[in-house]
């Protein structure tokens, strides 16, 4: 794979699938802009990677603000020359049936989980079509697809995504720009942790309940998703457009019994 010296913008890039796509993309010899609400982590993740001689850079931002994304967008550029690829991978979950849905809640999830990628969208298309290339991958999730209980308004953000990925291939696709999905299963990460938060039974047995429906029979790690995402920023991805790529272990291919 090879993504040496391309500049990739990360968001949510400083936890959980973010930041193993931050330390991935690094390693892989890319200049990395990675950028999140987390202020103390992402300067730790960059000094961190720095210190190997790697390219990695934290900018402190909310996705669901349009100064924000455009002026990390426009400082990327003034600093490293280009803009080749995104992560729009910043998201939140929030769990509640619709009955007792807040609307806080609401524009919480549609605000850093859809309005977030439009955002990031909106800035980071037309820098890719000045320089007739770029990728930009979303994360999604299998949450797009199946009735993930307790979650409506958190499904319907991500289903979203994967409109907002199919037309803006159809948009911009003519003049030089990629756009994929990524839509991770059941990921360790620390969004993961937290939603079992509430539970009666300890994390390490709902883990491995979880993972012993999954067929592969483990639950996912970050670098399972950075793994595949750095393939579908690749030049050798360069055929695959507008696709969303699961990365479920095989669950969604159980049978309903
Ligand atoms: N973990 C899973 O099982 C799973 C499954 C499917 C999809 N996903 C999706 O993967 C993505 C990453 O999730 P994760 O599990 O790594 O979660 P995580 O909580 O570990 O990381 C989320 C990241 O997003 C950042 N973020 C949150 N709000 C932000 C905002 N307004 N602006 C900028 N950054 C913001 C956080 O600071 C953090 O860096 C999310 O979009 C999530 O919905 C996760």
């Amino acid at each position: 794979m090879h993504l040496k010296d391309k500049v990739i913008l990360v968001t949510g890039g400083t936890s959980g699938i973010g930041e193993a796509c931050t330390e991935l993309f690094a390693r892989h010899g890319a200049q990395v802009v990675t950028m999140s609400i987390q202020e103390e982590q992402g300067t730790a993740l960059a000094r961190r990677l720095q210190a190997e001689g790697l390219s990695c850079q934290f900018e402190y931002g909310d996705t669901s603000r349009e100064d924000d994304v455009q002026s990390i967008v426009a400082r990327t550029v003034e600093r490293l020359g280009q803009l080749d690829c995104v992560h729009a991978n910043a998201g939140i979950l929030r769990n509640q049936r619709i009955t007792d849905l807040t609307l806080d809640d609401f524009y919480a999830l549609i605000n850093v989980n859809l309005l977030g990628p439009v955002l990031i969208a909106k800035h980071a298309i037309p820098v890719m079509e000045r320089q007739g290339r770029g990728v930009i991958c979303f994360t999604t999730s299998v949450a797009a697809e199946i009735g993930f209980p307790g979650h409506a308004v958190y499904c319907a953000s991500k289903a979203a995504v994967v409109a907002l990925m199919r037309c803006l291939t159809t948009d911009h696709s003519p003049r030089g720009v990629r756009f994929v999905a990524v839509s991770p299963g059941t990921i360790d990460t620390p969004m993961l942790a937290a939603s079992c938060a509430g539970w009666d039974t300890p994390k390490e047995e709902l883990y491995a309940q979880v993972a012993r429906k999954i067929p592969v029979q483990r639950m996912g790690q970050p670098l399972d998703v950075a793994q595949a995402v750095a393939f579908l920023l690749s030049d050798e991805a360069g055929f695959i457009n507008g696709s969303v790529v699961h990365l479920e272990g095989g669950t969604l291919c159980l049978p309903p019994w």
